[in-house]
């Protein structure tokens, strides 16, 4: 049954499409703005009109959406540039929007890429120490989320590990008639060092201190189930496992106990090193994101977010 294509393909469990896959953008500030990231090669920052022009390319290729994320010039303590209706995401959304583009269009809700301190919430002093503070990071959380859907977002998907945001975005988002909007929640998102090349992206490493108070252990998984759980107790509509390699298991255990679409996050250190590894000549790149991509499917991830999205797209057909 391997002999030829035709049997193997007939004997194929898993396919991977491109409409499975959904393309991460970095939007900043300015006019013809593209700056590459020297960490990502083939990835680039890019200001509104160059983030159209990515729309157009994933439209082109079949992808099944677009991710944005925004890199500002300016930030404060309370990252009041994420939570502005006027930020760069909405920016973008409205420009993508003009542009008559039947593209699905994803909004990031976190606040560490617009807070000066790096972290995904606000900070305050407990028992004498600088600490993210939860509950009053839920009505930021909300308030962005409700900028993004406002300026035309499909979906908004906070990444903050905050507990109790995806409530306080689903209550924002139903009393400001915009109940249609989806959640599609980082549910099982790990603190982990895949993410050294997105931070350098994004300029959001934090200042001081480190995620572990709020991202996940990377020795649970049964406590991704509870998170998964409770985000959709919550009103998520979606959930997502992040990163994606080191945790085939955890996506595998979500797919078996939920009934909504999983979504995995093929995060930038997985870029990255597959990209070192082809540029070093030791694997070769096309069969690598291929493999890599597949497993991730049948691992039970119903759609993919890679930085590898477009190249894909291009091998699959
Ligand atoms: C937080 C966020 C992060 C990523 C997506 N959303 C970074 C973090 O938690 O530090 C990582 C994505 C990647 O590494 O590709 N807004």
């Amino acid at each position: 049954m391997r002999r030829s294509e035709g049997l193997r393909r007939l004997a194929r469990e898993t396919r991977l499409t491109p409409e499975q896959l959904i393309l991460p953008v970095f939007v900043v500030p300015g006019r013809g703005v593209h700056q590459p990231i020297a960490s990502m090669p083939g990835v680039s920052r890019r200001s509104v009109d160059g983030i159209v022009e990515q729309a157009h390319a994933a439209k082109a290729a079949g992808l099944g959406g677009l991710i944005l994320f925004g890199v500002p010039d300016q930030k404060d303590a309370r990252g009041s540039g994420g939570t502005s209706a006027d930020g760069l995401i909405p920016q973008a959304l409205r420009a993508i929007k003009e542009a008559v583009l039947d593209l699905t269009t994803i909004a990031d809700v976190c606040l560490c890429e617009y807070t000066d301190h790096g972290h995904c919430g606000v900070i305050g002093t407990v028992a004498g120490a600088q600490e993210v503070l939860n509950d009053e990071s839920l009505p930021l959380l909300a308030e962005m989320a409700l900028a993004c859907a406002k300026a035309g977002a499909d979906i908004v998907a906070p990444s903050d590990m905050m507990d109790g945001r995806v409530a306080a975005i689903r209550a924002r988002l139903d009393e400001s008639q915009l109940s249609h909007v989806p959640i599609l929640s980082y549910a099982a998102k790990y603190a982990s060092a895949f993410y050294g090349p997105f931070r350098d992206a994004a300029g959001s490493a934090p200042a001081f201190g480190d995620r572990r108070g709020y991202q996940m252990d990377p020795a649970n998984a049964r406590e991704a189930l509870a998170e998964v759980e409770a985000d959709l107790d919550e009103g998520a509509d979606m959930v997502m496992v992040k990163p994606a390699l080191a945790y085939l298991d955890v996506i595998a255990r979500v797919r078996d106990v939920t009934r909504v679409p999983v979504a995995a996050y093929n995060v930038s250190g997985e870029y990255a090193l597959v990209k070192a590894g082809a540029a070093s000549g030791l694997i070769d790149e096309r069969r690598a994101v291929l493999e890599i991509l597949t497993s991730i499917r049948r691992a039970g991830a119903d759609f993919i977010l890679t930085y590898h999205a477009l190249d894909a797209a291009r091998w699959l057909i």
